[in-house]
């Protein structure tokens, strides 16, 4: 059997902001994403016609229709107009529900390996509208690096990279409800908004230390009470630890920093080792 393998990297949230409620039930974002090398390992085997399946090693993670892989490999033959299954094992490393596009990265790494089985059939528009059809974050996931991201989430636009910085990804005890938290952004007025614009001028300019900064992400305003304060004492531990910025990504509740070098972004994940339940050092890339 012929089959292909993918890596799905992990996204960080330089910024998000929630702008409104859209009539479809969505949210307008606009938010400043970033891939890194903190990854799931993706195998993709073609398998007969309407043989979907994808197997992890999270038991609790479902297998069939419900498993956003398995939607972005039924879009993927959408797209193409043709009868088509597959078998997908993923290795996850990602945390599940920390707001890192765990999920979104997996079908992003299947859409790519069905491409690359069947020669590129299709093109990177056709690939990008299976991707948008499979979820939000899936576009991003697709082309990787550093994007403003509007609309759903699938709107992008390529920003000057940020150059390559040593992050620590702390995954604390709880997890968040992504419909919940939307469900208090459209009940309250936020108080704080990033500086989108300062954060994109920022990486213009080359300066990471002033996009690091400027990082924030408005569902830390409406957490509740005992995940705020888990968050804003991870948040506090990575910046007296040396972080150059820090904060949550997407919706939770996963805090990452970014740090000036390797050496300081290991004692910091050491130090947060006591509050997370997992602590990870990765690479933006
Ligand atoms: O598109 P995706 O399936 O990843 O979105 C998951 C859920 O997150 C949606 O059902 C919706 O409740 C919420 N969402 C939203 N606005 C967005 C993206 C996601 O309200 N732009």
């Amino acid at each position: 059997m012929s089959g292909a393998v993918h890596m799905a990297k992990a996204k960080l949230n330089l910024s998000l902001d929630v702008l409104g409620k859209r009539p479809d039930g969505y949210h307008e974002l606009c938010m400043v994403m970033q891939s890194c090398s903190l990854a799931d390992e993706v195998r993709v085997e073609l398998a007969a016609p309407g043989d979907f399946l994808a197997v992890t090693n999270r038991s609790y993670i479902p297998t069939g229709d419900k498993n956003v892989a398995v939607k972005a490999a039924r879009a993927y033959y959408a797209a193409l107009g043709a009868e088509g299954g597959a078998h997908i094992r993923i290795t996850k490393r990602i945390p599940v529900c920390a707001g890192l596009g765990g999920g979104s990265a997996d079908a992003a790494a299947v859409l790519a390996a069905l491409n690359e089985l069947h020669g590129g059939a299709l093109s990177e528009t056709e690939l990008l509208a299976a991707a948008s059809a499979a979820g939000s974050d899936v576009p991003f996931c697709l082309m990787g690096g550093t994007m403003l991201a509007g609309g759903r989430g699938e709107a992008l636009r390529r920003l000057p990279p940020l150059p390559e910085t040593d992050t620590v990804i702390c995954m604390p005890h709880f997890s968040c409800s992504t419909p919940e938290l939307f469900g208090r952004i459209d009940s309250r007025k936020s108080r704080c908004r990033p500086d989108t614009a300062g954060l994109v001028a920022a990486l213009e300019a080359g300066d990471r230390a002033g996009a690091a900064r400027r990082m924030y992400n408005v569902f830390e305003d409406v957490l509740d009470r005992r995940a705020a304060a888990a968050v804003r004492e991870i948040k506090l531990l990575l910046l007296d630890n040396g972080a150059l910025g820090a904060a949550m990504s997407g919706s939770g509740s996963a805090v990452f920093g970014l740090f000036p070098d390797e050496d300081s972004a290991r004692a910091a994940a050491r130090a947060a080792g006591e509050l997370c339940r997992e602590v990870f050092v990765a690479k933006t890339e």
